[in-house]
């Protein structure tokens, strides 16, 4: 009478058994050789360095840096304040945060607290504490520069600003994606539409232009972003961001630094 339940215990139990395995084959590398967090056999760093699963791995266990700044709490202190009406609080979450930064294993190993304040007062600027997944009426312009030749647009599409730091412009989508590996000229949408995208592209902004003025003071990130926002040109926005950097600043315990403005 048991005998159909022993049975289909041990299918699942077999079931069970044999995933596991195939999960390990995936990364069956000679020793001397380590398995990559993408399940790869090699030796150099993306193989031994972040997310390193098996094998003689350079990195030690402790989770990247950025995990330990950003918070579920640091996150939540912001995206509660937006309103549920806002689009951003369904969409913006801390783990779609941490999953992009840590596809820049540069940046999620070695940011500092200052660092993250700067970058969240920017995006909290940007978005209105994550409220805005897209500029604001941006849907009737296309951003479509047609000289541009080397990111052409593609038909019906538009490159409006999208994510934490309004990604425009055709050739902005060309590169970005161009370096992020996704087409984003032909999917501008995906900026809008999924999370890790959104926060993707943000980051390559970042580590591209933002980045290297960091040790000149706050004033010379805001700048970088938005230039036209200096030598008077939008006070109340460059203090919003200051208010902002100064906030986070005080709940990491670090000092914000001198050339806060710009
Ligand atoms: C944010 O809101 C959620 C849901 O209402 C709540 O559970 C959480 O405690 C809040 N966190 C902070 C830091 O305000
Ligand atoms: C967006 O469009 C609506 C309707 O056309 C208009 O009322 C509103 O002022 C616009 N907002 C901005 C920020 O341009």
């Amino acid at each position: 009478m048991n005998l159909r339940k022993i049975s289909s215990f041990f299918l699942i139990y077999l079931f069970g058994f044999y995933s596991q395995t195939a999960k390990s084959q995936f990364c069956g590398c000679s020793p001397i050789l380590c398995c990559s967090q993408y399940g790869y056999c090699g030796s150099s760093n993306g193989y031994c360095g972040t997310g390193c699963q098996s094998g003689p791995c350079r990195t030690n266990k402790e989770p990247p840096v950025v995990d330990m700044i950003v918070t579920q709490d640091f996150f939540d202190r912001i995206i509660n304040k937006t309103g549920n009406g806002c689009a951003g609080k369904r969409f913006y979450t801390r783990d779609s945060f941490i999953n992009a930064a840590n596809t820049f294993s540069n940046f999620a190993n070695s940011v500092t607290r200052r660092e993250i304040a700067t970058m969240f007062a920017h995006f909290t600027h940007e978005t209105e504490d994550f409220c805005y997944i897209e500029e604001v009426n941006g849907s009737s312009l296309d951003y479509c520069d047609e000289n541009n030749r080397q990111y052409p647009c593609a038909p019906g599409k538009k490159y409006y600003g999208r994510g934490p730091f309004l990604l425009s412009w055709n050739y902005n989508y060309g590169a970005c994606g161009q370096s992020l590996g996704l087409d984003l000229l032909r999917n501008p949408e995906l900026v809008g539409s999924n999370p890790t995208v959104a926060f993707r592209t943000a980051m390559w902004f970042w580590m591209n232009s933002v980045r290297l003025v960091l040790n000149q003071g706050f004033g010379a990130t805001i700048k970088a972003i938005n230039g036209m926002e200096c030598n008077g040109g939008n006070p109340g926005a460059v203090n919003a961001r200051i208010k902002y950097y100064r906030d986070y600043c005080g709940q990491f315990d670090v000092d914000p630094g001198v050339n806060m403005t710009c």
